[in-house]
């Protein structure tokens, strides 16, 4: 297994270019399955594990994937399964975001109910009623969801929580579905709106994604399309909190600062000196952040993918700094490994205490899922001395080349295999 070996306290000087979005690529290329016509998904992070697990995912469905540096053509090879391999679902809970396609098209699917993981509990009740408010019946069956329909009935749809997945899953199966579904109480991510983009381009005409209502006009038959991912801002804000908490200048490019306003509104109040424009976004920092604390919420509020790198810098601030997390149960599984190198942090619950220490010491380390390893390796980069992080998979899901594109800002990050 990867480990990744840091040689930390240099800043970060240079130029790096972000990557199509991750958590908008997945259900994009999910979306394909509302169509038999090709489609060609452009600007897909295709070396993550996740992207690599969707276009497995599509295969097993009975797609044709062929990716090509970062694009991925999606064709029929004939009529597509309705059932979910567990396999594939266990190693990425996106999957159930097939639900949604073929319950619309073919009135029947399967799915193993994916479990937990490290961050919480992570039902899937909001998906399941709402394909009920369409009107699916939904049976258990040995660990598995099936869901039926004659046909589906678009209608109205109110979410009792602005779930990303159950959102989208609903857009998707709305869009295959003839008749006008609005969805109220949705998430408004980017990612979301993304979506939208593409099932418009696909033939169903949907308004407002991106807002709390979503309204989509849906047809029995979609058709192909071509379409470019936004780009990653969970990465972007990782990069830029990492040039706070290692200081430097960094640009970055291929980015989208509206999509980061919260952040950079964040970042800004640190000390850092945060500049944009249209898909440009830089960060210099030249000395310890002030601390500043944060709420996580749904979009536009402060990102939960975000909190853990947040907490990082906040170990560095020159004060205290409160972190609360109120999307996840469990989202603080990095504060026990920042101690290792010398943070302070009070966790308990849903809120974590942050008392800025003037230095962090490298030491080995272990990443626990994504995004807290993406916190350590943000401490790694600003901490005094040596850091290893093991368990790099974790990382790997989310972040391409992530030593090579640090490497291009002079940062000293090498992987051992
Ligand atoms: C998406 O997950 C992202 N994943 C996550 O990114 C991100 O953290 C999350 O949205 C929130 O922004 C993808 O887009 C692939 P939710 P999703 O449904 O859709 C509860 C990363 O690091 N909930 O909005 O699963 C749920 O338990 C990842 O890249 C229900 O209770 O998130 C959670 O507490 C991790 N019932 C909250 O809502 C449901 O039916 C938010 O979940 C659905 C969700």
């Amino acid at each position: 297994m990867d480990r990744l070996v840091v040689e930390g306290g240099r800043p970060l000087e240079g130029t790096i270019g972000i990557s199509g979005s991750k958590n908008a690529a997945l259900p994009i290329l999910i979306a394909t399955l509302l169509t038999d016509e090709p489609c060609v998904v452009e600007n897909c992070p295709t070396a993550l594990r996740d992207i690599k697990t969707t276009v497995r995912l599509l295969e097993s469905l009975g797609k044709r994937a062929t990716v090509d540096g970062s694009s991925v053509r999606v064709e029929s090879t004939g009529s597509l399964k309705t059932q979910a391999p567990y396999e594939i679902v266990k190693q990425m809970r996106a999957s159930v975001l097939a639900a949604g396609p073929l319950l619309a098209r073919f009135g029947l699917v399967r799915v193993p109910i994916p479990g937990g993981c490290a961050i919480g509990l992570r039902p899937i009740d909001i998906h399941l009623k709402g394909f009920e408010a369409l009107g699916a019946r939904r049976i258990a069956d040995q660990g598995d969801i099936i869901m039926s329909a004659a046909r589906l009935n678009a209608g109205p749809l109110r979410l009792r929580f602005p779930s990303v997945g159950a959102t989208e899953n609903l857009m998707m199966a709305a869009a295959a579905t003839p008749g006008r579904t609005t969805i109220s109480g949705a998430a408004r991510e980017p990612e979301i709106a993304d979506l939208g983009a593409f099932l418009t381009k696909l033939g169903a005409k949907v308004s407002g994604a991106g807002t709390s209502t979503v309204v989509v006009e849906g047809r029995a038959r979609l058709k192909g399309a071509r379409h470019a991912v936004i780009p990653d801002r969970i990465e972007a804000g990782t990069f830029l909190i990492a040039a706070a908490a290692a200081r430097g200048r960094l640009r970055l490019t291929r980015a989208d600062p509206a999509h980061l306003e919260a952040v950079i509104d964040a970042l800004r109040r640190t000390g850092a000196a945060v500049k944009t424009g249209r898909g440009w976004i830089e960060i210099r920092m030249e000395k310890r952040p002030k601390p500043v604390s944060i709420r996580t919420a749904p979009y536009p509020g402060f990102p939960t993918d975000l909190q853990a790198p947040w907490t990082a810098l906040m170990t560095l601030a020159t004060g205290f700094a409160k972190v609360r997390e109120t999307v996840f149960e469990n989202r603080f599984m990095h504060a026990a490994e920042l101690a290792r190198m010398g943070a302070q942090i009070a966790a308990s619950g849903a809120t974590a205490v942050v008392a800025g220490v003037e230095r962090l010491s490298g030491a080995p380390i272990m990443a626990s899922d994504l995004r807290a390893g993406a916190a350590l390796l943000i401490a790694a980069l600003a901490a005094k001395g040596r850091t290893v992080i093991s368990r790099v998979y974790h990382i790997d899901r989310g972040y391409e080349a992530v030593e090579k594109k640090l490497a291009r800002a002079g940062a000293r990050v090498e992987r051992q295999k």
